[in-house]
């Protein structure tokens, strides 16, 4: 086989959710750049529609779905493979962290509010984007998002997001497994801190400086960081990795 370094994404319909976010929007951007067709997802159409400037080449969409409306899925799956030609990766970045001082301060809500935006809605988005990538034929690439809380647990008040994101970790694997025939890979990333309204906002600058003092390169992610993992594990270079966590945290932890 004649060996190219390109993504091989060219003209590839690809989907991202949470592509308002600040991870997300890079991911967007990236996949841009190696000629992919992208559909920008996120809460909001303003939102979402203000990612499409910043996205070279055309064919790109911006759509508004709350994904933890699971009514909507398969209509969003069709509107990618309608409007972006076929659905050949999704990346599915979407997701919430409520952040408690304590454990004890958790509430059934918080509890339902992350478990159902980050790990229920990722399961189905998830399966409604393999069902059609098996039915397209020609394989996939499903790219989904834990975080380093999946192997520490998190602590105290973040445990809940913690335990979504092991979720995420379990689910990429069974995925991984259950896809693997029909060629559709499905692949977990691991950011560790990254510079995004998710991880700044509300943070006290004393757990960031001791977060950056406990990484070996003594500093935060930038998003663009992140973004080039992902459109690795849905480049042709990535074929044979399914059912990995890559771990992108600085060497904050190592696996
Ligand atoms: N920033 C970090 O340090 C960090 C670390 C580990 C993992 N992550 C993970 O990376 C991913 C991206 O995070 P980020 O830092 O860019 O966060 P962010 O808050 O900047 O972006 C998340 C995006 O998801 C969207 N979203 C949330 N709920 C949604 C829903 N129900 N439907 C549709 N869209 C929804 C939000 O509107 C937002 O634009 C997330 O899965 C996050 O858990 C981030």
């Amino acid at each position: 086989m004649p060996w190219s370094v390109g993504a091989g994404l060219e003209g590839k319909g690809v989907m991202v959710t949470g592509a308002a976010g600040g991870i997300g929007r890079e991911v967007a951007k990236a996949f841009a750049t190696t000629g992919a067709r992208v559909m920008v997802v996120d809460r909001e159409q303003k939102a979402a529609d203000s990612v499409l400037p910043d996205l070279d080449g055309r064919g790109h969409v911006a759509v508004a779905a709350d994904l933890t409306n699971l009514s909507a899925h398969d209509g969003l799956i069709r509107r990618a493979r309608d409007e972006l030609g076929s659905l050949y990766a999704l990346a599915h970045l979407a997701a919430v962290l409520r952040r408690r001082k304590s454990v004890d301060e958790v509430t059934e809500e918080d509890w339902d509010f992350q478990i159902d935006t980050n790990l229920k809605a990722a399961f189905f988005i998830c399966r409604a984007a393999a069902r059609a990538m098996v039915e397209q034929g020609g394989g996939g690439r499903i790219i989904t998002f834990t975080s380093q809380g999946w192997w520490t647990g998190g602590f105290g008040g973040s445990v809940v997001y913690a335990a979504s994101k092991g979720g995420i970790t379990s689910m990429t694997r069974g995925l991984a497994r259950t896809y693997g025939p029909h060629q559709v890979t499905v692949n977990a990333v691991s950011p560790g801190q990254a510079r995004t309204p998710m991880l700044m906002d509300g943070l006290d600058p004393a757990v960031l400086e001791s977060m950056t003092k406990a990484t070996p390169l003594g500093r935060i992610a930038e998003p663009e960081e992140i973004a080039g993992t992902v459109v690795f594990l849905a480049s042709d270079h990535a074929r044979f990795i399914t059912g990995a966590t890559i771990n992108i945290s600085g060497g904050f932890l190592m696996y």
